[in-house]
């Protein structure tokens, strides 16, 4: 798909929320590394942003936007680091060293223009999330301030005619609160895009691409019961029916009915052909006396596969095998000193298959967000708790259990993990939160119950808000919520008799506990 909006990435820790932003605005968008641009910018973009970036325009080798962008004459909107470095290319000039401006700033509006529409008038004052170090002392000719701030004389600035424009704070953060505004007018009044993206028009878009790709060809799919590999599999059954088979490897590490609810909604909602594979004694065997998370994990990813590719083998075989890679896990991030050295996340899903299974991989979701597919799995008609549901790791419960994984620990903490989660739903906090879970410590503790000295487990809770998984905060629960899943969780739940609640944010934790 060709995108109207290109941005240009210089390191940003936001500059995926600026893509999220123009998609929400209608305009499908994609992001490059800035200087890996050139076959992106031939394609003939509407419009181009410059992303934020962690360098100053004076370090030595500091990036640059490609010379084209300025010559494709499409409107650019350089954000931060990209409107320091537009504007010393076009002939103005920054300097260096200044006091870091971060935080909540108010910009004053000088001068109407097109790309401030619909926020206050002229004098008027609107807030916005600076982080910048560099200074404008002399914008590049032709341009005119459009708004200020307390350090910044150049916070906005314009060339109306060539359809250049600088903003020196990120409207694509939520701090901005009408940064999406700024960004909507950008591409849809400056540059004249039909804002016509939406999830009808990718399902479409996206069947179309499958069967072409596809051929009569065969697909397999893994299901893992998450939303991702949930989505893509629906989808691929619209496009391309019984060619399509799904592999459910039940690890035996899920949570409560989950592997039910798979099987039903497959096989019985949606008349998927499914293969579930119950493999949950083989998982923990080959768990069984194992405490090192890393040796956890490398366990259930091996048998993961020699489940898959037997059952794949049962199945026939296949001529392509489908995975919900989405676009955080394909977009190349440039590095966090804004050098070349760039990183790709890779997949970890269905990683490491072994070399004998040949097949080409169809990846229907790679152009999208987390939360745009959840958009789709709704426009497919998924169960919105199915959609909504909160992210759950590959590994499953393996990685709740420090320590030892058993059968009897599994149980307790698919209790305590289901009366935990239907307090959070029952106080209405389920989409509040990002990810929700019990953890069983390898830990006993006495406790007493009636007249009883009891000696068992500690149930650590974790809950924390994130837009990406990549940093978290905890969740601020009331303590009254705290005391009532505490209570429920020792009374009901045996095996527990102590309840603590993880305060730790990412970094320098991590969402996980292994
Ligand atoms: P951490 O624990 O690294 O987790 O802060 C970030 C997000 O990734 C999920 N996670 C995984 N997902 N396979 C997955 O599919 C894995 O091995 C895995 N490890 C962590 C985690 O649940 C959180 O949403």
């Amino acid at each position: 798909m060709v995108a109207p909006v290109l941005v240009l990435d210089f390191g940003s820790q936001v500059t995926q929320l600026i893509a999220r932003r123009v998609r929400e605005a209608g305009v499908y968008c994609e992001i490059v590394p800035f200087n890996k641009a050139d076959a992106a910018l031939a394609e003939g973009p509407r419009a181009i942003i410059l992303s934020g970036g962690p360098c100053s325009v004076h370090e030595e080798g500091s990036p640059r936007a490609p010379q084209a962008v300025f010559e494709a004459g499409v409107p650019v909107l350089g954000i931060c680091y990209g409107e320091m470095t537009m504007c010393e290319q076009l002939g103005g000039h920054v300097e260096g060293g200044h006091a870091r401006e971060f935080g909540r700033a108010d910009i004053i509006i000088r001068k109407g223009s097109p790309l401030l529409d619909g926020l206050g008038n002229a004098e008027s004052r609107e807030p916005v999330w600076m982080s910048h170090g560099d200074k404008i002392t002399a914008i590049p000719p032709g341009f005119h301030v459009v708004a200020i701030s307390e350090n910044s004389p150049n916070a906005v600035i314009a060339n109306e005619e060539r359809r250049f424009y600088g903003v020196q704070f990120h409207p694509e953060v939520v701090h901005t609160p009408r940064g999406a505004q700024i960004l909507k007018n950008f591409v849809i009044k400056i540059a004249g895009i039909e804002p016509t993206w939406n999830m009808h028009a990718f399902k479409e878009k996206a069947i179309q691409k499958i069967r072409d790709q596809v051929g009569n060809g065969r697909v397999i799919c893994g299901l893992s019961g998450g939303v991702d590999s949930s989505v893509a599999a629906v989808l691929l059954h619209e496009a391309i029916g019984d060619q399509l088979t799904c592999i459910f490897v039940d690890t035996g590490l899920m949570r409560a009915g989950e592997s039910e609810e798979v099987v039903s909604l497959f096989r019985g909602h949606y008349n998927i052909p499914l293969l579930h594979a119950e493999a949950s004694d083989l998982f923990l065997t080959e768990l069984a006396g194992v405490s090192d998370p890393e040796k956890k994990r490398k366990i259930i990813g091996k048998a993961f596969i020699d489940v898959f590719d037997y059952e794949s083998a049962k199945a026939g075989g296949a001529d392509f095998l489908a995975q919900g890679t989405l676009y955080p896990d394909v977009i190349e991030s440039v590095s966090a000193t804004g050098g070349p050295s760039a990183t790709i996340k890779s997949h970890h899903n269905v990683g490491g298959l072994p070399a004998h299974m040949k097949m080409k991989l169809v990846e229907p979701l790679r152009e999208l967000f987390k939360d745009e597919v959840r958009a789709l799995g709704r426009e497919l008609g998924l169960p919105e708790p199915f959609v909504a549901r909160h992210p759950f790791p590959g590994p499953g419960l393996a990685i709740r259990i420090p320590g030892e994984i058993t059968a009897e620990k599994l149980a307790i903490l698919r209790h305590a993990d289901t009366i935990y989660l239907d307090e959070i739903r029952n106080a209405g906090l389920y989409n509040e939160i990002w990810q929700a879970f019990a953890v069983l410590l390898p830990v006993k503790t006495v406790g007493v119950m009636g007249d009883d000295r009891t000696y068992d487990y500690v149930c650590a809770l974790r809950a924390v808000t994130s837009t990406d998984g990549m940093t978290a905060d905890y969740y601020p629960f009331e303590h009254s919520f705290l005391a009532r899943v505490s209570t429920r969780l020792v009374n009901e739940v045996k095996g527990i008799n102590r309840v603590v609640y993880d305060i730790t944010s990412k970094p320098p934790g991590t969402i996980e506990w292994e």
